[in-house]
């Protein structure tokens, strides 16, 4: 995610998120500082455990991020009581009632977003639950807020949006997009392991020639793992993993245009005050 998209977000009053995925601590500081440069509002700063530059995140918290949030693995206890001791609160992405749901860009699991949500909801309550995987425009918004989501994390609609660093082509493909069109990339589990085992997502994506042959030769082992791993290694620091891994989750059916962030986000919570509280009413005409 970029400064000027994380920006944006929170300036339209929501919590926009830092990535620190795949960054040094230099870059991460450019970019945090640039956030603070284009608002004042509350921002979260994001970690992937498996990914967690130690230096990166002490440096991270130096800048008092409103929220700190992890994703793909648990946090050790140090790392949530310094998040805590600079004043964030945390967010931890739910795995052990059930994982990130199927629909989502990006990393996914295998239970969909409508079984997941109520049962995390009953699992973790009174705790707050933000949705994610599959929620592209308001009526999205309203369901989850129905299945007992206290808001949403939305995904692929914001790499659609022009603040969105991401490649023109990689929004353009979102846009083309038809929702089952979007495959999870199997292979992508030989290059990187889950940490610990127990954490198996797979990365959702629109598929590519690359996605194709590499899913051909999945069942090779650990040296093709190696093989798959450099190659996603070195497209992801050249900033080019679009070209072959152009992850977007199932939403992209719902995406048919490329808007600033502040009008996506009014979009969502007029549809969302329009869509009709039609639960009690199903079934009962005629009774
Ligand atoms: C390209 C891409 C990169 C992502 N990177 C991260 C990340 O670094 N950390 C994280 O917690 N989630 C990451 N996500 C997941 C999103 O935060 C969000 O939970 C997910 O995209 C929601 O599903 P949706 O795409 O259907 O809206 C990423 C998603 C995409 C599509």
């Amino acid at each position: 995610v970029s400064a000027e998209l994380a920006a944006a977000v929170s300036n339209a009053g929501r919590l926009g998120s830092v990535a620190t995925a795949a960054r040094s601590a230099d870059d991460l500081r450019l970019r945090l500082e640039r956030v603070q440069e284009l608002t004042v509002r509350p921002y979260a700063v994001n970690h992937v455990i498996n990914q967690l530059d130690p230096a990166a995140f002490a440096m991270s918290l130096e800048f008092k991020p409103a929220v700190v949030s992890f994703a793909i693995g648990h946090p050790p206890a140090e790392l949530i009581e310094a998040a805590h001791a600079a004043g964030a609160f945390v967010m931890q992405q739910v795995h052990t009632v059930a994982r990130r749901a199927a629909e989502a860009g990006g990393n996914s699991g295998r239970v969909p977003t409508l079984p997941l949500v109520p049962q995390v909801a009953a699992a973790v309550d009174p705790l707050p639950v933000v949705a994610a995987g599959g929620i592209a425009d308001g009526r999205g918004l309203a369901a989850a807020l129905m299945l007992g989501a206290h808001g949403v994390n939305i995904g692929t609609r914001f790499i659609a949006s022009v603040e969105a660093a991401a490649h023109e082509d990689w929004k353009q493909a979102i846009v083309a997009a038809q929702s089952e069109d979007t495959v999870r990339f199997e292979t992508w589990e030989l290059a990187f392991s889950a940490p610990g085992g127990d954490y198996p997502t797979l990365p959702r994506t629109i598929p590519t020639t690359f996605i194709a042959e590499w899913e051909k030769l999945g069942s090779d082992g650990a040296e093709a793992g190696e093989v798959l791993r450099a190659e996603l290694i070195v497209v992801a620091s050249d900033g080019r993993m679009h070209e072959l891994v152009p992850m977007a989750g199932e939403s992209v059916g719902l995406i048919g245009d490329i808007l600033p962030a502040a009008v996506i986000i009014d979009q969502f919570l007029e549809e969302a005050e329009r869509a009709p509280p039609r639960g009690p009413h199903v079934g009962l005409s005629g009774a």
